[in-house]
């Protein structure tokens, strides 16, 4: 099982929903940068449920920091943040190994791993894991300090008015159901020329840890699936400055693999929930047939709105990868 990305910022991923613990230990650090628990707060938050329709486990979220020095500062070892699972209810999950969840990893996970997986909470594919994800963004932004960030949700179920995504969660949870969404990131301040020409390009590599977050379906770049639909002299970004700033920004600041000094923009397309409430029919394996699943446990019905900032952490990420392969 590999449950590591990057080249020189490596970030392992360990732990499972309804383990003692889920965390990351995070190697290629660069010495000295100072970090403390408070530091993690603001982007844990934005993660955490906190909307009708959103699941009702509720974790302290504090992070542990293992690996610094006495100063609180990053050495020139590993460092290891973990997270206690203290509110799970691994009974609801009991009767998902021989019923598995239409659309979720159940089936997948246990097929791979074996009768004693423990699927409790989604295992491995829970969103639970993306705590830790979101502590190593912490990281790697003081590794990028001079990008900022801006990630938002950007369309839940097709609608792009912000002031309707909370009904429409709320409703959609109502009825038993979900709901997918869009994000939406930008990132300013991107050093030209991160990235290779090929297969280490910048793209693929944000892609590449996007698509590990559960529940990502599509990962578009500048004007994405829309810009096939243009001419090529409408679409292309006249470059403006010695610099390489461009008067559009429709390849979304990637060229031929490598940031271009534009802005990074990208979109991330979230699936609705699997975990519905309402019944759905799915093969029970015990039964040898095919039988309406009612899903228990506590789900959220948009994945996309906590999934923000979980999308932040993984651009951050790779941009910090990037930016290291360059020293
Ligand atoms: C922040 C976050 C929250 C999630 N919450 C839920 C949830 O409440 N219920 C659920 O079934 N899955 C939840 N998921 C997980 C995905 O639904 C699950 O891993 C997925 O179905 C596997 O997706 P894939 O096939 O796209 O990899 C969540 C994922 C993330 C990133």
């Amino acid at each position: 099982m590999n449950n590591t990305f990057g080249h020189r910022l490596k970030v392992t991923t360990f732990g499972a929903s309804h383990a003692g613990e889920v965390g990351i230990m995070l190697e290629g650090i660069p010495k000295g940068i100072r970090l403390t628990a408070d530091m993690f707060a603001a982007d844990l938050d934005r993660r955490r449920p906190s909307l009708r329709g959103e699941t009702t486990r509720h974790e302290a979220d504090i992070p542990t920091i293992e690996g610094l020095d006495t100063d609180s500062r990053t050495a020139d070892t590993p460092i290891r943040i973990t997270f206690r699972n203290d509110n799970t209810r691994t009974a609801d999950y009991s009767h998902l190994a021989s019923h598995p969840r239409p659309s979720h990893a159940d089936l997948v996970q246990r097929r791979k791993y074996g009768q004693e997986y423990n699927l409790a909470g989604g295992g491995m594919a829970s969103g639970r894991m993306t705590v830790a994800l979101v502590a190593a963004g912490v990281v790697a932004k003081q590794i990028i300090k001079d990008m900022s960030f801006s990630t938002r949700l950007a369309e839940v179920s097709g609608d792009s008015n912000s002031d309707h995504f909370e009904t429409i969660i709320a409703d959609v949870a109502r009825r038993g159901d979900s709901v997918g969404g869009v994000i939406e990131c930008r990132v300013s301040g991107v050093l030209p020329l991160l990235g290779e020409p090929f297969f280490d390009s910048a793209e693929s590599v944000i892609a590449h840890i996007l698509f590990s977050i559960p529940a990502v379906k599509g990962v578009e770049f500048g004007d994405g699936f829309e810009g096939t639909k243009r001419l090529g002299s409408e679409r292309n970004d006249r470059i403006i400055d010695s610099e390489g700033h461009t008067l559009t920004n429709n390849e979304g600041g990637i060229n031929g693999g490598i940031t271009n000094g534009n802005d990074i923009h990208l979109r991330v397309a979230i699936k609705p929930t699997p975990s519905i409430t309402l019944a759905q029919d799915t093969y029970n394996f015990e039964h040898k047939s095919i039988e309406p699943l009612t899903i228990g446990g506590r789900h959220d019905a948009c994945i996309a709105r906590r999934a923000t900032v979980v999308v932040e952490a993984a651009v951050a990420i790779a941009l910090a990868d990037l930016y290291l392969r360059t020293l």
